[in-house]
């Protein structure tokens, strides 16, 4: 935490429109508690939980929690999380978010998970190429950062595909689901490049 009360993540709270953006095939828009049973059907999937922080089959309470906390991160200026939806079946697909915003030095943690039905097609590089821009444009992000668990190769190509680089390994950086894990971060600052090969 920084030691001045004035560099803290506290203020301002968010006045603008909720940022909605669209891809070729996805809508990026603001979450609702109605959107609650879709999201807890996606968590209750394992391979979807497996290597990340969320526990495998969140309760609904817990994911009621967690739909609400995505709904307030942006209005209350700490984050922006966004409900995927393949826009010609209007259906949920997923969620991306900014988890946090840090607003001293305009970094912001990336986070995303999709339904298993939908992998394979380049949709989650689809939304976190809109959502990288939105970071660095909408929110004047200068860092953007993300961490995987070791085995997540799926999401390290995504990130890679999107600008970001292998920063290191953060040893047992993580405690959660009875066990320490190691954090892969990836990193991209404003001036990167988008797409790599
Ligand atoms: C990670 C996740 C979002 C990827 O979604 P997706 O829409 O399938 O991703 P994309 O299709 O855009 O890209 C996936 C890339 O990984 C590659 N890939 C997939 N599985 C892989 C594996 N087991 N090993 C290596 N590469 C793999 C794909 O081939 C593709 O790369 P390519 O375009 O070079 O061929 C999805 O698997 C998911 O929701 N996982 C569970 C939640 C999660 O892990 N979230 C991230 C936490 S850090």
């Amino acid at each position: 935490m920084p030691a001045d009360p004035a560099e803290s993540n506290v203020e301002p709270v968010e006045t603008r429109p909720f940022p909605a953006l669209s891809t070729p095939r996805l809508t990026l828009r603001a979450f609702t508690e109605a959107d609650t049973p879709v999201f807890s059907e996606l968590l209750a999937f394992y391979i979807v939980t497996r290597f990340s922080d969320w526990p495998d089959a969140p309760p609904p309470d817990r994911c009621a929690a967690a739909v609400k906390r995505m709904i307030s991160s942006y209005p209350e200026g700490w984050g922006c999380a966004w409900a995927i939806e393949e826009t010609t079946s209007a259906t949920l697909i997923g969620a991306i978010r900014l988890n946090y915003i840090i607003k001293g030095p305009r970094v912001g943690g990336i986070g995303y998970e999709l339904h298993p039905g939908f992998w394979g097609k380049g949709l989650a590089t689809e939304a976190l190429h809109a959502v990288v821009a939105c970071a660095h444009g909408f929110f004047e992000l200068n860092r953007l950062e993300a961490w995987t668990l070791p085995g997540n190769d799926a999401s390290d190509r995504v990130l890679a595909k999107s600008g970001f680089a292998h920063e290191g390994t953060m040893r047992q950086k993580g405690y959660f689901k009875g066990a320490f894990h190691d954090f892969r971060w990836f990193g991209r600052v404003k001036d990167d490049p988008v797409a790599r090969p």
